[in-house]
């Protein structure tokens, strides 16, 4: 049993640069804390508008014991709710996604407009006022085509999020594409391990067969700033933000996000076994094929690629202390045809294979971290800082987040 005094004491004495002490990645109750501090405190990726063409469109997602639905309403909306019913409770919608013209509860079908209004109940009396029972509503952003919600009574301020989205991730009009392809695999390790391992390529070149031939695994290809970035990088952004496409590398000042462009290996344009174009339409605005791909992420649980052909999007969610879920959209622009512009095998090979191996390294890893002989292992600096990186920031972040209830106890 931890309580959360014990949490904030093995977070302070936690050594910078080595990997968590073992209960991070195993406890339930830090996993708990995690919830609490990180999951229903953040924005928090649900899905890209794209997912949800059309009126009545949803899917459904848990954060720890919150059931949500978001769904596009009548007007185009895009809007997050509970997914309780205002009458006893009841689960309101069940799959993971589908299409419906109203919100029907299954238990005594009250029924809710797209908007969240109540619209039906039936019997309940003279006194009943329907105003008073309309769902309840969860934080719902778009970040430039792709949505956020935030379980926080009040959300966390995310105009500088979306100001620098709209400058990276705009010109791939992410509103206009289509959803190609999506794969949800469950990885039975805690969620801070996919994150770690999606924050380095260390192990890349012994894990990425298929990624490693257009991918490059150099840490330092477009760092923070010059001294950090090599010569191909330098040229990659200049060339991109000469054409008005930005690329520099930007991080938030909590370091919870960060956006920049880097290039491809050699000739390459496209995550694919040969590194062509995967699709033959290129997205948005982007001026030219080989613009590389714009790495975006979104701490606690997303990371992106954006390509001059395909946007990729991956949503991390939090199942147990050791299971996640991970979840990867391929998206092509809307008027593509499948067999004519591109063809569904080759655009998704590589990141299957990834995703696959990934899946298989985040689970090895989170068996030897349960064996009693774990302790915490020094980070590569050079290799890992991106780690080291991830880290600090969910420390910070939770003991900021731990200290400040014991604050308000103490008041
Ligand atoms: S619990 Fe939803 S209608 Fe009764
Ligand atoms: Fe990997």
């Amino acid at each position: 049993m931890y309580s959360d005094a014990d949490i904030l004491s093995l977070l302070m004495s936690r050594r910078p640069g080595y990997s968590l002490p073992q209960p991070f990645y195993t406890d339930s109750d830090v996993f708990q804390a995690d919830l609490a501090h990180i999951w229903q405190k953040d924005w928090v990726f649900a899905v890209c508008s794209a997912e949800l063409p059309k009126t009545g469109n949803y899917v459904t997602m848990q954060i720890g014991a919150y059931s949500v639905i978001v769904v596009r309403g009548a007007d185009g909306v895009i809007r997050a709710f509970h997914n309780s019913c205002r009458h006893r409770g009841s689960r309101i919608c069940s799959a993971a996604r589908g299409s419906a013209p109203k919100l029907v509860c299954p238990y005594h079908q009250w029924t809710y407009e797209l908007d969240g209004k109540l619209l039906w109940a039936r019997e309940m009396g003279a006194d009943f006022n329907p105003g008073d029972h309309g769902l309840k509503t969860v934080h719902c952003i778009d970040v430039s085509g792709m949505i956020f919600i935030c379980l926080a009574e009040i959300a966390p301020d995310a105009s500088g999020l979306q100001r620098q989205a709209e400058r990276y991730l705009g010109p791939h009009d992410l509103g206009n594409l289509k959803v190609a392809h999506q794969s949800t695999i469950i990885e039975k390790g805690n969620w801070k391990l996919v994150l770690e391992n999606n924050r380095e390529c260390y192990h890349c070149s012994g894990s990425h067969p298929s990624l490693c031939r257009t991918f490059p695994d150099d840490p330092n290809l477009v760092g923070a700033d010059d001294a950090s970035t090599s010569n191909v990088g330098k040229q990659h952004v200049e060339r991109c933000e000469n054409a008005g496409l930005p690329a520099k590398y930007v991080i938030s000042p909590n370091e919870q996000w960060r956006f920049v462009r880097i290039p491809f290996l050699g000739e390459a344009v496209s995550y694919t076994m040969d590194g062509k174009a995967a699709v033959s339409k290129r997205i948005g605005t982007v001026p030219f094929d080989n613009a590389g791909t714009c790495l975006f992420f979104n701490y606690p649980n997303t990371w992106n690629h954006f390509l001059s052909d395909q946007v990729l999007t991956f949503r991390v969610l939090p199942i147990g202390p050791m299971e996640s879920e991970v979840t990867t959209t391929w998206l092509v622009h809307k008027d593509a045809q499948e067999g004519v512009d591109y063809d569904l095998e080759r655009l998704t090979e590589v990141w299957t294979h990834t995703n696959d191996e990934d899946r298989r390294i985040v689970e090895e890893n989170q068996i030897g971290i349960c064996s009693p002989a774990y302790e915490p292992g020094p980070y590569s600096p050079v290799q890992e800082s991106g780690v080291i990186q991830f880290v600090d920031w969910y420390a910070a972040h939770l003991e900021t987040s731990l200290l400040g209830r014991f604050r308000v106890a103490a008041e």
